[in-house]
């Protein structure tokens, strides 16, 4: 079976995900005009978000990598974040951008925004490709947002299921029968 022939429906497609990153770009651009900006991506999730949001950026744009974890290999959160890898090189004094795949509980970025600021940053925005508002455990300030999505487990552009279908270009939900094997 290929991938196509687990997905139960799409939900965005690869064309409005293009066009809606574009906009993104554009306006973080607008935003941060004259300034130079640090793209962090949170892996493994936002690796595809992150290399378009980038490239849709006209300013000087670096590119940090953090990997947090808040998942095991299930569809529910365990609340608890763990930094499986850290920076790399110092966000001090950078305006950092947190290129986020999808906010659920709010627990990831919820961490993650104060430990960016803890260790110097001088500006922390948050930009999600996807968020579900109606899943939120704790509050966090999200100035960018692709997509506000229901709530269904969504795979695809860069989310994964026991790490498949991220190579998937749009945003889909499965078949069932995928998670009950
Ligand atoms: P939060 O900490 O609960 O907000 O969850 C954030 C992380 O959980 C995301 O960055 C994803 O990696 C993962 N996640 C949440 N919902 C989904 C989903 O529907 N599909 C795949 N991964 C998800
Ligand atoms: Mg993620």
């Amino acid at each position: 079976m290929n991938l196509d022939q687990m997905v139960e429906k799409i939900l965005i497609t690869e064309e409005e995900i293009t066009r809606r990153v574009k906009e993104l770009g554009e306006e973080i651009s607008k935003d941060y005009a004259g300034e130079e900006v640090m793209v962090l991506c949170v892996l493994k999730g936002a690796f595809v978000f992150a290399s378009d949001l980038i490239r849709a950026i006209s300013l000087p744009a670096s590119i940090n990598f953090m990997c947090l974890s808040s998942y095991g290999s299930g569809t529910t959160s365990s609340g608890k974040v763990q930094v499986t890898k850290d920076l790399d090189c110092p966000v001090e004094g950078k305006h950092v951008i947190i290129a986020e795949d999808v906010i659920d509980s709010g627990n990831t970025l919820h961490f993650l925004v104060d430990y960016l600021k803890e260790k110097g940053a001088t500006s922390v925005d948050v930009c999600a490709i996807f968020d579900k508002p109606s899943r939120r455990q704790v509050e966090v300030e999200v100035r960018y947002i692709g997509f506000e999505i229901p709530d269904e487990f969504v795979i695809g552009y860069g989310l994964d299921y026991a790490e498949n279908f991220r190579n998937l270009p749009y945003l889909g939900v499965l078949k069932r029968e995928v998670y009950e094997g």
